[in-house]
């Protein structure tokens, strides 16, 4: 990479005609080549890099294409378009047809006005885009459904498109078709269903072929199948296969599933080649065409649920005679997969838990009503028997195994890591090793919880898109996750369970908890929206939603009084110190009205603008009028998130704010020693507000705390994950051990340590502040994150006398770096070898650099896009 960097650098400077390189990381709606698009005008993003700094797209010219190569812009061509816009950029071409393939790329103009060379093809698959296009019906009858078909020449194109309820694993020729696992994703089936889009042209063959559908009930709660498969033949001639009542059904050895309970299999019934052309399945019944959900067909546009990493045990004890335990290490969202060999018949039980009591047997107290228990009867045939749940998903570290045949070996079991299988698009780490090690509880948290909804938990009998949870976390997982395309869609289940009156519900989809939600919980909307834009420059996210969060706010206004909020069911959830529950509705309240004023503005809408900071400036008057405790000199009771939250969002008037905040701080240094005592709100706007309000070592010593309530007191207790409740609880009470929604800490670590921050003013890191947290003992960290416009890195360390900082600023991107000047004086800062400051002033010279100035005890430099190595010294 660095030689090829050099090597580029060498070429560049030697005065050749292309002195940037083509695009990379072509996508479309945030998808690199998806399949199934069905949004009538795509937008399209690119990547740029250039060998010179200070760098930025003048124009651009896309050419889409129905030809592989695309030798022209025969469906769209962009011409030159003067823009330095490379994310999102609407397709604008011909009206785009059903079930086809689109090819295209893109080339780009710099600065100085040097084109660059096309970039490689890329492609996106459209899916059905009208309802009418859909022929296949909804049938059921059993969980085994297949049909037979005739190819009379080679197959040149096929494309399935399926909906297979609660899930599906579908099969063609005796294979299964793509990686998903638990598809499609959980929606409010009512309103909408998700298909997926499958090239199966390699599944196909001249002659007899048989697809083959097992249905799992999934969160669906029933077993229906819409399917439709579309071949083009060689030489011209099309076929098309569909869901309808000529299939055959039967029930497979799949005796019983379910997500919370687990798996009955019994191999015994397994009827080999059902899933090939040519099986007698003269004995199975017609399939019944069956009503279905309401909702309409949509195209599941983000990464689906896959078997994304295998775990090998640990441990293997027997507790009990005929009773094996395996420890599996972490804990995390999967199955386990069995290999056994004994006699037909035979059952072997698998019961999966967090947690251990102390004679190592399972507890499984806190799973509350899931069974968690997977059952595999064997076929006995004397061969190796493989088994691996399809229709289940457990949250587990522990699982026990009995009734196995002989005693099993390590080998017997692996785990297999289950989740939506969103990329790792961040990374971050330190000196202080206990903030990777929470780091890394709040990475395999937000993983296991990553299940085409972001759920609460994944063991117990929840595992719901609960609506606080879900914005509280969603930032952490944006910043580490690729998962733009997954909160999309997320947003659209939100929307999806709207009501008329703009309510919306405490989980999405709606099937725990109240409507209208707990308003800190309904803040989903609009909280989840605005990061969606803010860390993607994602308008039309925006203009999708608006009227849905208008909607909301609006709901609100009709269940509030003079500007106060009362209804709450939960407030600042599990804290070690209450918070009242109409502060924390009203904060909601105010918070929404701000966001959607702020959303208008951005979308142009001037009158809404206006009516909305009004209505949010109501609601602050009225918010200090009834909270604000003139004897005390505190908000609300005097807790900490009671201070925390009209803090954060500035809601304080000047005279008040010192008051609240010296509240506040000897509330945590003194009298609670250092620590929070705030439940999931006040955790994530606490550890923030510290960090922006010169507070930073607090912050970083509430991070760093080891003792009840904090992060590392899950660590010393042996957390694997985040745990729910700042108490170590094993008992039959709500106490989860995996429940990310204290995992905010995780965007804190990017904003406030490595120095990332994102600008609304400019969203989607167009321009970025760069300022390293470097604070108490922290030696370095190290941030990188892949943004839609590239690689944003900051990286620094420090000793008693100097200060590294190394940054990488996309093309087209600026940034402000402020870099400590940690109090040594006269300092002088060299980048990459020139120096640029020193005697007090910016020298002038070294390329990107366009200017700094001194702010108390930072330098801040202007940087354009570019890779840049800082070094300050004193002299
Ligand atoms: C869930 C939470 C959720 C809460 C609402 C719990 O059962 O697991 O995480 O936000 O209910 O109070």
């Amino acid at each position: 990479m660095r030689l090829k960097r050099l090597a580029l650098c060498a070429w560049a400077f030697s005065g050749l005609a292309w002195s940037q390189s083509a695009p990379t990381g072509l996508r479309c709606e945030y998808l690199v080549a998806p399949m199934g698009v069905d949004v009538p005008q795509p937008r399209l993003s690119w990547v740029l890099e250039h060998p010179q700094r200070g760098q930025a797209q003048s124009a651009y010219q896309v050419w889409v294409s129905l030809t592989p190569g695309v030798p022209a812009g025969d469906q769209w061509d962009s011409g030159r378009v003067n823009s330095a816009q490379t994310a999102h950029v609407v397709y604008a071409g011909k009206p785009l047809a059903s079930g086809r393939t689109y090819y295209w790329k893109v080339r780009w103009w710099d600065a100085g006005g040097a084109a660059s060379p096309w970039s490689a093809v890329t492609r996106f698959d459209t899916g059905l885009l009208a309802a009418s296009d859909w022929k296949g019906r909804y049938i059921g009858g059993a969980n085994q459904l297949r049909k037979e078909f005739s190819l009379e020449r080679a197959p040149a194109r096929a494309r399935a498109y399926i909906a297979g309820l609660g899930y599906y694993e579908l099969r063609i020729n005796g294979r299964k078709v793509g990686r998903s696992v638990l598809d499609p994703a959980f929606t409010t089936y009512d309103q909408r269903v998700l298909y997926a889009t499958y090239d199966v042209t390699g599944f196909l063959q001249r002659g007899a072929n048989a697809v083959a559908v097992t249905l799992g009930q999934g969160w669906y709660g029933g077993r229906v199948l819409k399917f439709q498969l579309h071949v083009e033949v060689e030489g011209g001639g099309r076929l098309e296969v569909v869901s309808d009542a000529s299939w055959k059904v039967a029930q497979g050895p799949l005796l019983a599933d379910s997500v919370y309970d687990g798996e009955t299999y019994d191999a015994r019934q397994e009827t080999s080649g059902w899933d090939r052309p040519g099986f007698d399945d003269s004995k199975w019944k017609p399939a019944s065409l069956v009503e279905g959900p309401k909702g309409v067909l949509s195209a599941q546009l983000m990464p689906p649920i896959r078997v994304v990493d295998t775990i090998v045990p640990l441990k293997l004890t027997s507790p009990k005679p005929g009773v094996w335990v395996c420890d599996m290490g972490p804990t995390f969202s999967g199955l386990v997969q069995l290999r056994v060999r004994g006699a037909r018949g035979t059952t072997v039980r698998l019961r999966h838990a967090e947690l251990l009591y102390d004679d190592g047997t399972l507890n499984v107290e806190n799973l509350r009503a899931a069974r968690a228990t997977d059952t595999y009867i064997l076929r006995g045939d004397g061969a190796e028997e493989v088994y691996e749940p399809r229709f289940t998903y457990h949250g587990f570290r522990y699982v026990e195994l009995s009734g196995f045949p002989g005693a099993p070996k390590i080998d017997t079991v692996r785990g297999k890591v289950v989740h939506t299988d969103v990329k790792p698009a961040g990374g971050f780490i330190a000196s202080k090793p206990i903030l990777n090690q929470i780091q890394r509880l709040l990475l395999w948290g937000i993983k296991s919880n990553l299940h085409s909804i972001p759920t609460d938990c994944n063991q117990r009998d929840e595992r719901m898109g609960w609506m606080a949870d879900a914005h509280l976390y969603a930032e952490s997982a944006m910043l580490n996750f690729d998962a733009a395309a997954f909160y999309t869609n997320f947003l659209r289940n939100i929307r999806d369970i709207q009501g008329a009156d703009g309510s919306v519900t405490d989980t999405v989809p709606h099937k725990y908890g109240r409507r209208p939600a707990d308003p800190a919980w309904g803040a989903a909307y609009p909280l989840i929206a605005w990061y969606v834009y803010l860390y993607n420059g994602d308008r039309r996210i925006l203009e999708e939603h608006y009227p849905g969060i208008k909607a909301w706010t609006d709901f609100q206004r009709t269940r509030s009084q003079d500007g106060i909020l009362s209804y709450s069911y939960y407030g600042d959830w599990v804290p070690a110190e209450r918070t009242p529950g109409d502060l924390v509705s009203t904060f909601y309240y105010f918070y929404s009205a701000q966001l959607t004023a702020r959303m208008a503005g951005i979308l142009g809408r001037a009158a809404d603008a206006e009516t909305y900071r009004k209505l949010a400036a109501e609601i602050q008057e009225a918010f200090n009028r009834r909270f604000w405790s003139a004897d005390n000199q505190w908000y609300g009771n005097g807790s900490q998130t009671s201070q925390i939250l009209p803090l954060y969002l500035d809601m304080a008037p000047k005279d008040r704010r010192g008051a609240a905040f010296g509240h506040l701080r000897n509330s945590i240094v003194y009298y609670n020693n250092i620590h929070l005592m705030t439940g999931i709100l006040g955790t994530k706007y606490g550890m923030e507000l510290l960090g922006r309000s010169g507070q930073l070592d607090l912050a970083y010593d509430l991070a760093a705390q080891t003792t009840y309530p904090s992060w590392g007191y899950m660590l010393e207790h042996g957390a694997t994950t985040l745990w729910e409740l700042w108490q170590e609880r094993t008992g039959p009470s709500m106490n989860s051990h995996n429940h990310p929604m204290f995992g905010s800490i995780g965007a804190w670590f990017y904003s406030a340590l490595a120095g990332i921050n994102a600008d609304p003013e400019k969203p989607g890191f167009e321009r970025i502040r760069i300022q390293p947290g470097a604070v108490r003992d922290l030696r370095w960290a190290s941030g990188t994150l892949e943004t839609v416009r590239g690689t944003v890195l900051s990286s620094w360390s420090r000793t008693e006398r100097s200060m590294r900082l190394e940054v990488a600023i996309p093309v087209g991107s600026e940034a402000e770096i402020h870099l400590p000047t940690l109090n040594l004086p006269d300092v002088t800062v060299r980048e990459s070898g020139r120096e640029v400051w020193k005697g007090d002033a910016f020298q002038p010279g070294a390329p990107g650099l366009r200017g700094a100035r001194r702010a108390g005890g930072v330098i801040i430099f202007q940087a354009g896009s570019g890779h840049y190595r800082f070094e300050l010294e004193s002299q």
